[in-house]
């Protein structure tokens, strides 16, 4: 066993916590008095929940020198982000001469983990290789650059990359845009060039814009929100809004639920894409529980949203966060300690995505009925069985339109292996996510990704296309989930 194990909090917790003055010590006693148990992993958790991943941030060097860390990194989350690797002065340090290893390597390790690899970054005004951020380029020179990296780095990650992040950081804090080289060079119109440039190299992948304190409802996330809009009605493929969460301990935006669905109404995909909280070091009892209790509301916030589709973290154990490094006096914001013990945080997310943390709990409601095991099933298994689909119009500008379609188990199964079947005449798909699209004339067909394969029962999942078109269309008249028709 590679990965620590405190024992989780719950009623043998709280009595502890009176006597234990230091989290240092709790930790200790939590880790000694640890029964081993199976458990659910948090990426097991997160599918579960509609199919959302949960991920990490990683890094080169303690994924091939700490087999701790490797362990947690393969075991806990079902997404990974290079957390330096995928930038530009790491990848072409010199004008032309790249260095792929880094980077390769992190995507064969999510390849054989089963992880999906969110594309950190193309377009940044933050480490940028000395040669281009002192290069004195025009703007038509930029826009060269851009689009001979964005082939050169999207290109060689096609079909690897779930998601980019296709621009980052582009605002400043009162929502106006920053004044980035691109923006100097090729003022806002950057961004729609970069999307499209991303899309026309990947047009598989899922495109993001991504920023830091967009967390609620203020004139940065205002800002983005209104540029998100201008996208859109022009018609630029932009899939989804990633909210990093660079947060504070007892800080988190009372708005942040809300934000996330402003941007989900808009018929786009949000991810919480670098969460951490940080504190005041040194960590005490009452910080740590406090940090447990916002990690839970930030996953909740999350989950409340069907269409926030995954919580990533910035890093997996407090030594190598980028914080201390940054922030004077500050630390300890990730859900693993140095010695890669869970933290309360770890327990908050772990219990928040539906995690049991106390073995020794009933895994069910008393109270409730037992099932009589001689019951029929009331479907089918894996054979689609009863479904539900919601489908809408998000977006008609004529001569082009986007699409939202839900799938929703209303059965006591799992659909596994799902293939979605409806008619819509008129359209060309461009692009579709959240499933493997294909299309034949008016026939469309939607395969289940291969990392998000089955909808529980009770559970949905969301998928999303774009399409061109010639006048109006009429909505699909009939669904069907496995070969079964759906109400
Ligand atoms: O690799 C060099 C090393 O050779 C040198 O000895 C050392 C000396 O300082 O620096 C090393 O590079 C550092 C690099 O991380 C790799 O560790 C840089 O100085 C350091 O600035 C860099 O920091 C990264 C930071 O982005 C840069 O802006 C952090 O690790 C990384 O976590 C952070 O991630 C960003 C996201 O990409 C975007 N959102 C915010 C987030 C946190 O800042």
């Amino acid at each position: 066993m590679t990965e620590v194990r405190h024992r989780p909090p719950g009623r043998a917790r709280r009595s502890l916590g009176l006597l234990l003055s230091s989290a240092l010590a709790a930790a200790t006693l939590w880790a000694t008095a640890s029964p081993a148990h199976a458990e659910d992993t948090l990426r097991d958790l997160a599918a579960q929940n509609g199919g959302r991943h949960f991920g990490a941030a990683i890094t080169y060097n303690p994924l091939n020198n700490d087999s701790q860390y490797r362990d947690i990194a393969a075991t806990q989350f079902s997404a990974v982000t290079h957390e330096n690797e995928m930038k530009w002065e790491s990848l072409e340090p010199q004008r032309g001469q790249y260095n792929w290893s880094q980077a390769d390597s992190i995507i064969d390790f999510a390849k054989s983990n089963n992880q999906i690899v969110r594309g950190h970054t193309l377009v940044w005004h933050s480490q940028l290789p000395s040669w281009l951020n002192n290069g004195g380029f025009s703007g038509t020179q930029l826009r060269s650059i851009m689009d001979n990296h964005i082939e050169t780095v999207a290109g060689r990650y096609r079909g690897d990359i779930y998601a980019w992040d296709v621009v980052n950081e582009a605002f400043n804090e009162d929502g106006s845009f920053r004044n980035s080289i691109w923006y100097q060079g090729m003022g806002v119109d950057y961004i729609a060039h970069a999307f499209r440039k991303a899309h026309e190299v990947d047009p598989n992948a899922k495109l993001y814009i991504n920023d830091y304190n967009i967390e609620g409802i203020n004139s940065k996330s205002n800002g983005l929100y209104d540029l998100v809009v201008d996208l859109l009605d022009q018609g630029v493929p932009i899939h989804g809004v990633g909210i990093q969460s660079h947060l504070i301990v007892g800080q988190v935006p009372s708005t942040f639920q809300q934000n996330i669905q402003r941007f989900a109404d808009l018929g786009l995909d949000v991810a919480i894409t670098e969460l951490d909280i940080r504190m005041q070091m040194p960590a005490t009892d009452s910080k740590l529980q406090q940090q447990a209790n916002d990690y839970r509301a930030v996953v909740n916030a999350c989950l409340a949203v069907s269409r926030c589709i995954g919580v990533t973290v910035w890093g997996i154990d407090d030594e190598r966060s980028w914080v201390p490094y940054t922030f004077d006096g500050e630390g300890a914001p990730l859900l693993y300690d140095g010695q890669y013990n869970r933290k309360p945080a770890w327990y908050a997310v772990y219990e928040a995505l539906g995690g049991t943390t106390d073995p020794t709990d009933p895994p069910t409601d008393p109270t409730d009925p037992p099932t009589d095991p001689t019951d029929p099933p009331t479907d089918p298994p894996g054979n689609g069985g009863p479904c539900d689909v919601d489908y809408t119009v998000v977006n008609d500008w004529g001569n082009g339109m986007q699409g939202s379609i839900t799938i929703s188990n209303t059965g006591s199964s799992p659909i596994n292996d799902w293939t979605l079947r409806f008619t819509l005449s008129g359209v060309t798909i461009s692009n579709g996510w959240n499933g493997d699209w294909s299309q034949s004339g008016s026939q469309i067909t939607v395969n289940a990704p291969s990392w998000n394969p089955t909808i529980q029962p009770g559970q949905s999942t969301q998928l999303g296309f774009v399409a061109s078109k010639s006048g109006s269309t009429a909505a699909p008249t009939q669904f069907t989930v496995n070969g079964a028709t759906c109400s």
